[in-house]
């Protein structure tokens, strides 16, 4: 067998037509990081603002003079951005273009005209309720249409909205809640995924009876599935009822550039969720720049992110990229193996898709079912393919190019944060060779550097922690109601710049691939969990004494969650104890927190000073224990010996 290529160049057509050609990347990153401000005003000039800024970039990453502005002066409304500014040239283009779970119902085509009506009516509903500019508002539903009808009515009046994703607890919705006070909630009767429902307004009533959930005032419900729910007088009303008699133009609010638009909770290493926190007018700026260099973006494309609006992704590149810049997206309800492993192809094709973006861990579950579900479909639309969430590894790099692109379309591997509100790092398609596993160059105006642990920044080849060295629009302006705690985790790691969390090795060509996090976050099939979480979950079980998390490799999900548990005196680590712990996860977090191995541990891996060891557990995890390194600073290493025959029991 010869061994298969490491470089795939830029397709010679594609070079030739990409709106970003080969030599165009070079001059572009170069103008934008030597006069930033000029390169930031030309490309502020993709929005209407109701108020053009003057004022570019006010930025400092020194803590002792800390900022973060961009266009300070500038006055636009989002809403107004994605969708009247396209009403005259694009009232009767598709929107979103939605695909239900069951390919028997019939898809819908959502027309800008149409989208700009319906979050008229709902932002003007929005308003009678006493939703008013900088009130936070949540919205916990399915991927259907309103979901983006609700974060851009949101945006029309300024109000801020927190998007909490489907799959999370009441516990989980009741903690973001209270920690942004929302006024509001939007959600439907139930949700609908892979043929089950998922019971939303019920976990919204679990949620509102839990503490620091009082500031809710009034729960809009969707009938989506039409399954019966509960409604509490006055606190629930039906969504159509408030909303259907609403008028369908509404005066836009005035909002300055750095008004927030949106919190969005994501894990970290310590502590409960953090709520990022992006602003308009820059945030608005890179996702539709972005959106539209990176995917090589034309004006009959029809694009499609699967990725859910609860993360980040979807705020990005399903609703607010792709509809700053007009164009088609579309909104999946479903999974990718329901009603088979051939339905994002058999989409693929009834949409006639011609961009499609999703994530390594679909891709290698889908790879599993072999070739033959992907080959019954044509896919000829497709004409750029995107990853995003994780590290991909080259097998399935190669097989998403190969099988599912026929070796036509580029894969673009794109590298970002919640944090970082749109991609930083990614080969853009017309301009930069990509290569299997790698994210290649940065963005224009994204100035990554790789630092050892002592903060030296690297130059050359080179393998450490991902910093960044300056702003970008994009990039998060605090953690809600915790600046220190936005000071503290991201920049005073390394002074001076952006720490990612994640590491990174730069090679010879100066191509960028990233490694992974490095600190207690576990990037689970593309979404973080932070460890501390799912011990503090599991230890507010009365059966547990004491549990350390860690992740380890998982071939589908990339990582999964392992569990170690240390019980209260007395207790016995039985099979009906260890799935009623799994089950509490799940409840206090939510499905994607489930732990995939749980293992006893009489005693917990400690230095003297009480300090947990991850790094031994990490190894045990793995299955390495002829990795464990250096155990001479333990406090007690038999403990080492006994949790490694437990592990070597269970295998
Ligand atoms: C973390 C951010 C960005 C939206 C989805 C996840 C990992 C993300 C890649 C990639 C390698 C990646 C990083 C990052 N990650 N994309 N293309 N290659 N790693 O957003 O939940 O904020 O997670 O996902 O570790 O730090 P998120």
């Amino acid at each position: 067998m010869s061994t298969p290529p490491s470089v795939y160049p830029v397709p010679e057509a594609l070079a030739a037509q990409a709106a970003i050609g080969r030599g165009d990347y070079e001059r572009l990153y170069d103008e934008s990081v030597r006069d930033p401000d000029a390169f930031w005003a030309r490309a502020a000039q993709r929005l209407q603002w109701m108020q053009v800024p003057t004022q570019i970039r006010d930025v400092s990453f020194a803590l002792e003079d800390f900022r973060i502005r961009w266009y300070g002066d500038g006055e636009l409304n989002a809403s107004v951005n994605c969708l009247d500014r396209h009403l005259h040239t694009r009232g009767d283009k598709t929107a979103i273009l939605w695909e239900g779970d069951d390919p028997a119902t019939p898809p819908r085509h959502v027309s800008y005209r149409e989208l700009h009506a319906r979050v008229c009516r709902l932002a003007n509903a929005l308003r009678s309720l006493g939703v008013r500019k900088g009130d936070r508002v949540t919205i916990y539903l399915p991927m259907i249409v309103e979901s983006a009808v609700a974060m851009l009515a949101c945006a029309r009046v300024g109000a801020v909205h927190t998007v909490v994703f489907g799959g999370f607890s009441p516990a989980s919705i009741a903690d973001r809640v209270a920690d942004c006070g929302s006024k509001l909630i939007i959600t439907a009767d139930e949700g609908l995924r892979g043929g089950r429902r998922i019971p939303l307004k019920a976990n919204v009533d679990a949620a509102l009876k839990l503490p620091g959930t009082n500031s809710v005032e009034t729960v809009l419900v969707v009938r989506h599935t039409g399954g019966a729910v509960g409604m509490q007088m006055p606190r629930d009303r039906w969504y159509d009822a408030v909303v259907d008699d609403q008028p369908d133009t509404c005066e836009p609010e005035r909002m300055n550039a750095e008004d927030p638009l949106f919190i969005l909770y994501t894990s970290g290493s310590t502590g409960k969720p953090k709520g990022v926190l992006h602003t308009t007018g820059g945030y608005l700026v890179f996702a539709s720049y972005t959106h539209e260099a990176v995917f090589d973006l034309r004006e009959d494309d029809v694009y499609w992110c699967t990725a859910d609006v609860g993360w980040v992704t979807g705020h990005s590149y399903i609703v607010y990229g792709p509809l700053a810049n007009g164009a088609t997206s579309l909104m999946f309800e479903g999974v990718p193996n329901y009603p088979s492993v051939s339905r994002f192809w058999e989409v693929v094709d009834r949409h006639k898709v011609s961009i499609f973006y999703t994530a390594p861990t679909a891709i290698r579950a889908l790879m599993r079912d072999g070739d033959a579900p992907v080959k019954s479909s044509s896919r000829a639309s497709l004409r750029i393919l995107g990853t995003v969430g994780e590290p991909i590894n080259p097998e399935a790099w190669r097989w998403y190019h190969g099988v599912v692109g026929d070796g036509r379309c580029p894969v673009v591997d794109t590298w970002w944060q919640t944090e970082t509100g749109g991609i930083l790092i990614a080969p853009l398609p017309g301009a930069i060779d990509a290569k299997p596993g790698s994210a290649t160059r940065p963005f224009f105006g994204v100035q990554p550097a790789i630092v050892d642990a002592q903060g030296t920044v690297l130059e050359g080849e080179a393998e450490g922690n991902l910093v960044i060295l300056d702003s970008w629009p994009g990039q998060m302006r605090t953690v809600y109601g915790d600046h220190q705690r936005f000071i503290d985790t991201y920049f005073s790691a390394y002074p001076g710049s952006y720490f990612t969390g994640d590491g990174c090795r730069r090679d010879a060509d100066g191509d960028y691939w990233i490694t992974g996090r490095v600190d207690d976050v576990i990037n689970v099939s593309g979404h973080r969990i932070g460890t501390a979480e799912v011990e503090s979950a599991l230890v507010s079980h009365p059966k547990v004494a004491e549990a350390a998390v860690v992740g380890f490799p998982h071939d589908i999900k990339g990582q999964g969650i392992y569990a170690y548990v240390t019980l209260v005196a007395g207790e016995e680590g039985t099979d009906a104890l260890l799935k009623e712990l799994v089950a509490h996860v799940r409840g206090e977090i939510g499905p994607i927190a489930t732990p995939d191995h749980l293992q006893w541990a009489p005693g917990l891996p400690k230095t003297r000073s009480g300090k947990i060891m991850r790094r031994i557990l990490r190894k045990i995890a793995e299955n390495a224990p002829d990795q464990l390194g250096d155990t001479t600073t333990l406090a007690d290493p038999s403990v080492v010996e006994s949790l490694l025959r437990e592990r070597r029991g269970a295998a």
